[in-house]
């Protein structure tokens, strides 16, 4: 699909020198570049209407009716994907494909309009390559993107809207966690993020505003980050407010719940696995309880803990923090060796350090 995209650039950018600031020291999510894409969706049903107005636009405040439906009914999905300067000035991305596939799954459950994958890539493509100077370049540190698609349509009827918008912002990114040491969890019993049937699969806001209460519950015990069982399956682990989980055994072998429709099809899971297989690690994609994470630290069987996704890549998990229980870390103060040699091999293959093997960057 070919389309057009109206550029209309930014006449009062971020001078050189307070950007310069912002990249010593980016943080996670609190910049963001002079421009964003959007491109406009109208139909009467998801699966008959048109993507037009293509624009690459100075970043900036939305305008929209009070009664636009995503206001109402959450009608909302997003992405969450990377840009990376390599170490020859160019810049790539990892695998957005699979981006653009997921978000179309997420479409699909909130009955938005698919977006073709090729638009997806065109349109950070655009935007990266007029923010370029947003890239930056440090150990660790890229131009994070936030793809995301809003019902626009004003109406107060139950229905799916008829006029959506799809926007791409960018924000440099550095760690997430600020700092690369282990981070304790808080096992939520009093809160569920997703059910069997609902929208835990797609990467929609609801999931995130549900998991909010949680996540509060948390950081007053001390965690930074949440992780949540299958309401439906009782005892079975299956990811965390905004990554997936992994648990390495003394033995080499690797376990990462399974994918049952309730949790996140991770990218960085998809990415590790394959790279856990190819440096010789059984990987079991399977249910993995509570009962076997509490046994398997205490026997020792469990040598290390670590949550993935786009924003965090690799982090190691310290302690389980409930209300009512602890499990101690089995991760030494600065992650395993497994965990960690994932971590370098991953980042080393999105900035080009690393042969990239399988083809994953994508050059913008
Ligand atoms: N699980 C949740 C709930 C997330 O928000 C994320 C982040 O995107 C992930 C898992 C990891 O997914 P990915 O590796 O594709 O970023
Ligand atoms: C991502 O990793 O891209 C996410 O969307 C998760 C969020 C914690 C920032």
């Amino acid at each position: 699909m070919t389309v057009d995209f109206t550029v209309t650039r930014n006449t009062n950018p971020t001078s050189p020198e307070r950007r310069a600031e912002i990249l010593a020291d980016p943080g996670f999510g609190k910049h963001f570049t002079d421009h964003m894409v959007r491109i406009d969706w109208h139909g009467d049903h998801v699966d008959s209407g048109e993507w037009s107005n293509a624009q690459v636009l100075p970043y900036g405040p939305l305008s929209l009716d009070p009664a636009a439906s995503v206001f109402h009914y959450g009608q909302e999905i997003f992405e969450g994907i990377k840009a990376y300067r390599q170490a020859d000035g160019s810049i790539t991305t990892f695998r957005p494909e699979e981006n653009a596939a997921r978000l179309n799954k997420s479409a699909q459950r909130l009955v938005l309009p698919e977006l073709p994958e090729d638009l997806f890539t065109e349109a950070i493509r655009q935007l990266v390559s007029i923010d370029a100077d947003w890239v930056p370049s440090g150990d660790g540190e890229s131009l994070y993107l936030r793809p995301f698609m809003i019902s626009t349509e004003a109406f107060l009827g139950i229905r799916p809207a008829h006029e959506v918008s799809f926007f791409v912002i960018a924000s440099p990114a550095g760690n997430y966690f600020g700092t690369p040491k282990p981070v304790d969890i808080w096992l939520s019993t009093n809160y569920a993020r997703a059910g069997v049937g609902g929208t835990g699969e797609a990467k929609c806001g609801g999931n995130y505003a549900a998991s909010l209460a949680a996540q509060l519950e948390g950081e007053a015990n001390g965690c930074k980050q949440v992780i949540f069982k299958d309401p439906n399956r009782d005892d079975a682990i299956e990811e965390l407010g905004g990554m997936n989980v992994f648990f390495v055994f003394a033995d080499g072998k690797i376990v990462t719940p399974e994918l049952t429709g309730t949790i996140l099809r991770g990218i960085t899971r998809k990415s590790i696995i394959k790279l856990a297989q190819e440096r010789g690690h059984t990987v079991e994609e399977r249910r993995f309880t509570l009962e076997e994470w509490r046994q398997g630290v205490a026997s020792g069987e469990i040598t290390e803990i670590f949550a993935c996704g786009t924003a965090a890549v690799i982090t190691p998990v310290g302690k389980l923090k409930a209300a009512d229980f602890e499990i101690s870390s089995p991760s030494g103060e600065d992650g395993g060796a497994v965990t960690m040699a994932l971590r370098e091999e991953l980042v080393g293959m999105q900035t080009g350090k690393v042969e990239d093997r399988f083809g994953w960057n994508v050059k913008l």
